[in-house]
C-alpha cells in the first residue's frame, strides 16, 4: 500500500466542508433523524425498526446534512485497488452496512463491478437493490455477531461507511468484518468522531494489529463526513 503505519492525509472532491461552522444545519427533520439513530444503543430490533421507517427518506436526509462518506471512502477504495495492483472491476468487494446503496453507486461509478452488500435492515437493502450496483445483497445481517451469510476469507476489499457510529455497532464488529476478507485483502472503514471518542475502536485496531491479524496501512483523522462533524477513515490490511 506504500503508506506504512502512519497517518496520512487523503483528499477527495468536496462539495461541503464539514468543519466549516457555516455548514452546520441543526434545526431540520433530516438532522433529527440522524440524531435519533444514535440513541438506539446497538439494539438490533430497534435499529431495524428505525431504518425501516427511515429507508424512503434516508438519501435525501443525509444529502441535506452534507454527507460525504460514500464519495470519500470510494476514493480510498480506488487507492486500495491500486495498492492491490488490480483494476477495480476485478476485485470482489463487500459493502458492509450498505444501507440504501450510496456507497455501491459511487464504487460502480469508479469502475468496481463485483460488489456485494449486507445490512441489518432489509428495507435499506431493498433500496440498495434498486440502484443496480450490487451483485448480491443480504438483509438481516447483524455485524455485532459473526457474519456467516458470506464465505469466510472471500473478499479482496471491504468497505464500511457510516456503520461505526454512535448506537450502531461495537468495536468488536471489526473482527466479524475481518473474517470475510481474504488474507492480503484490504478493509476501508469510517468511524464518526463522536463514535471514536466513546468507543474502544482505536484500542481494538491497535490490539488486532499487535496480534498480527492486521496492518494499519493508513488513517486519516480529518476526513469529511457530515456537516456536523468529520470522521476518521481507516485503511487496514488483513494479514496471515
Ligand atoms: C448511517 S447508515 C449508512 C449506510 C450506508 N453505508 C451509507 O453510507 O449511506 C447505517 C447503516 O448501518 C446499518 N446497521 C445499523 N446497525 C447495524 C448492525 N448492527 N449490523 C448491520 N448493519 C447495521 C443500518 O441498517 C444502516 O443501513
Amino acid at each position: 500500500m506504500g503508506r506504512g503505519n502512519t497517518s496520512s492525509t487523503m483528499t477527495t472532491e468536496r462539495t461541503h466542508d464539514p468543519r466549516n461552522p457555516r455548514n452546520a444545519r441543526t434545526a431540520d427533520p433530516s438532522f433529527d433523524a440522524i440524531k435519533q439513530s444514535h440513541a438506539l444503543s446497538g439494539d438490533a430490533g430497534r435499529l431495524d425498526d428505525f431504518y425501516r421507517n427511515w429507508a424512503d427518506s434516508y438519501d435525501a436526509d443525509v444529502y441535506n446534512q452534507g454527507y460525504q462518506g460514500p464519495q470519500f471512502i470510494t476514493e480510498l477504495a480506488v487507492d486500495a485497488a491500486h495498492a492491490l495492483e488490480s483494476p477495480p472491476s476485478t476485485l470482489s468487494v463487500l459493502d458492509a452496512g450498505c444501507g440504501t446503496g450510496l456507497v455501491g453507486v459511487e464504487l460502480a461509478r469508479r469502475g468496481f463491478s463485483r460488489i456485494d452488500g449486507i445490512d441489518l435492515s432489509q428495507a435499506m437493502v431493498d433500496r440498495a437493490r434498486d440502484t443496480g450496483s450490487y451483485e448480491r445483497l443480504i438483509g438481516g445481517v447483524d455485524l455485532n455477531c459473526p457474519v456467516d451469510c458470506v464465505p469466510a476469507d472471500a473478499y479482496d476489499l471491504l468497505v464500511c461507511c457510516g456503520v461505526f457510529t454512535v448506537g450502531h455497532v461495537e468495536a468488536e464488529a471489526l473482527d466479524h468484518l475481518l473474517d470475510t476478507v481474504r488474507p492480503g485483502g484490504v478493509l476501508v472503514i469510517s468511524t464518526r468522531h463522536s463514535y471514536l471518542r466513546g468507543s474502544r475502536f482505536t484500542e481494538h485496531v491497535a490490539g488486532t494489529a499487535e496480534d498480527g491479524q492486521i496492518t494499519l496501512v493508513a488513517s486519516d483523522d480529518n476526513g469529511p463526513y457530515i456537516d456536523e462533524e468529520g470522521a476518521t477513515y481507516w485503511v487496514l490490511r488483513k494479514d496471515g
